[in-house]
């Protein structure tokens, strides 16, 4: 008998025969395939699905509890201590650096605001909180966008329609399908809608860390891309500009990212696990 090399692990069969056998036979046909440990075992699932259930809390804590005037370090404190309340950890925490433990970008900011006692959400703005959070090890990642005091119609447009782009996606993202089909799907709507896509930015693979294979890009041609595979787990989050799609990162801070064109920008971020009949929504 041969023997392993110390380190080398034995990959868990977490699929059934009929999965493993459409595996083999999209391999064959030469189509780009998730790698083995991004399908998730039984006892995986069950970790990430308690991670993501403090994460959709939390957000529903926000929902309750955001208000004009506030600060954005206020929306801070509410996560760090919501999260660890729950004997949990808030992902972005010193994640690469970043310090605080969420992140919130309000009006031409797209993603990856910082938190600051500076600063106060004001009647007009629309808000994006994003919210991830460690269980346990097990990763979950989701964000809603907030409409303080009075938002002009455009802007409550923008917000509407990126939810909708959110859903799309997701609707796109079937087993045996491809990463590309989500993409374009989302594309369309926004494009349809006289938006933009940002392109710089994607969605990823979640569960196991915080960013894993694949990146899940919000724009794309059907019939590209890594296919969907059950098992596989991860978010959809459309970033959506009013006016173009490039962006910038502010210098300054090195994290905040801003529309170039300083029109705003709208994101809603799910999690979803593939399954072998569609998909299921873990967090929102
Ligand atoms: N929550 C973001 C996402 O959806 C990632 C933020 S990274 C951080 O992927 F460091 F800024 F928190
Ligand atoms: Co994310």
């Amino acid at each position: 008998m041969k023997k392993f090399v110390k380190g080398v692990r034995f990959a868990p069969k977490n699929y059934s025969d009929e999965v493993e056998a459409k595996i083999q036979h999209y391999k064959r046909e030469g189509y780009k395939l998730p790698s083995r440990h991004l399908l998730r075992t039984e006892e995986q699932l069950a970790g990430i699905r308690e991670s993501a259930r403090i994460n959709t809390a939390l957000l529903d804590y926000i929902s309750e509890n955001i208000r004009e005037g506030m600060s954005t370090a206020e929306i801070d404190h509410m996560v760090y201590c919501f999260t660890t309340d729950h004997d949990a950890i808030p992902a972005p925490f010193l994640y690469e650096g970043f310090p605080k433990s969420v992140c919130v970008s309000i009006n031409d900011v797209v993603c990856h605001g910082i938190p600051s006692t500076k600063e106060f959400l004001r009647s007009g703005d629309i808000v994006n909180v994003d919210v991830s959070t460690i269980y346990k090890g097990y990763f979950s990642d989701a964000s809603r966008m907030y409409m303080i005091g009075e938002v002009s119609p455009e802007m409550q447009r923008l917000v509407q329609v990126t939810r909708e782009c959110r859903d799309i996606g997701i609707q796109a993202a079937q087993p045996w399908a491809r990463l590309g089909d989500v993409g374009a799907a989302i594309q369309e709507h926004a494009e349809k809608n006289g938006y933009s896509v940002v392109r710089d930015l994607c969605g990823h693979g979640v569960g196991i860390k915080f960013h894993e294979e694949p990146d899940v890009e919000h724009f794309g041609k059907r019939g590209t891309g890594m296919l969907i595979v059950p098992g596989m787990t991860f978010t959809i989050e459309p970033m959506i500009n009013m006016g173009s799609y490039e962006v910038f990162i502010d210098e300054a801070d090195g994290w905040t990212v801003c529309t170039d064109d300083g029109l705003p920008s709208a994101q809603w971020e799910s999690m979803i696990l593939i399954t072998e009949d569609g998909n299921e929504i873990l967090t929102q």
